[in-house]
C-alpha cells in the first residue's frame, strides 16, 4: 500500500503568479508606458480621430491612465483607490467609440510597448485583455 500521508499534508504547489505589471519594469515603466501612449496618440496620423477627442494639454488623462494601468497589470490599485471605481464605461459614454476607434487606441498601445522595450513575452501576455477592454469601450458599430 502506498503511504500518502505526506503528500497529502504538503499545501499544494501552485506557481509564482507573474505579472506584467513586474515585467514591464514596475511603477517607472507604467509611467513611461502612459506617457508613450498619449505621444504615439498625437505623433500617428492613424490615431487622429481620437486624439481629436481629448483635450489639448494630455498631462491630466496621462496621469489617469498610469493610475489605471497600474492596477490593471497588476501593481497598486491608485485609480481605484483614488476614484471608488474601476468602471470605464461612463467617462468614455460621451465618445463615439466604434471599431475604428478602438483600433486607434490598440494601434497607439503597439506602439508605446514598442517604444519602452516591452518585452515579447509581456506583449504577447497583454495583448487579449488590451483588446478585450479596448472592445468594452465600445458604444457604438
Ligand atoms: C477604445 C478606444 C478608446 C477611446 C477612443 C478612448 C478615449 C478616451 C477619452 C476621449 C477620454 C476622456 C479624455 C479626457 O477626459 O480628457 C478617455 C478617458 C479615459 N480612458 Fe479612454 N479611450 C479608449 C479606451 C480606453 C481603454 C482600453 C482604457 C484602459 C485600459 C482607457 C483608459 C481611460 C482612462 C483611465 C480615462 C480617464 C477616465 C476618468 O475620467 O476618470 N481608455 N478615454
Amino acid at each position: 500500500m502506498t503511504d500518502t500521508t505526506e503528500a497529502q499534508e504538503k499545501p499544494a504547489s501552485t506557481p509564482p503568479r507573474v505579472l506584467p505589471y513586474d515585467l514591464l519594469g514596475g511603477d517607472a515603466a507604467i509611467r513611461s508606458l502612459a506617457a508613450a501612449f498619449y505621444k504615439a496618440m498625437t505623433e500617428l496620423p492613424e490615431a487622429q480621430t481620437i486624439r481629436a477627442m481629448h483635450k489639448e494639454d494630455l498631462s491630466e488623462i496621462e496621469e489617469k491612465l498610469y493610475e489605471y494601468l497600474s492596477g490593471w497589470l497588476g501593481g497598486p490599485h491608485h485609480y481605484l483607490k483614488k476614484y471608488g471605481t474601476v468602471c470605464l464605461t461612463t467617462p468614455h459614454a460621451p465618445y463615439p467609440i466604434g471599431a475604428a476607434e478602438r483600433d486607434q487606441w490598440l494601434l497607439c498601445m503597439d506602439k508605446a510597448l514598442n517604444d519602452i522595450g516591452a518585452s515579447e513575452e509581456v506583449k504577447t501576455m497583454v495583448k487579449k485583455p488590451f483588446f478585450a477592454i479596448a472592445e468594452m469601450m465600445r458604444n457604438r458599430d
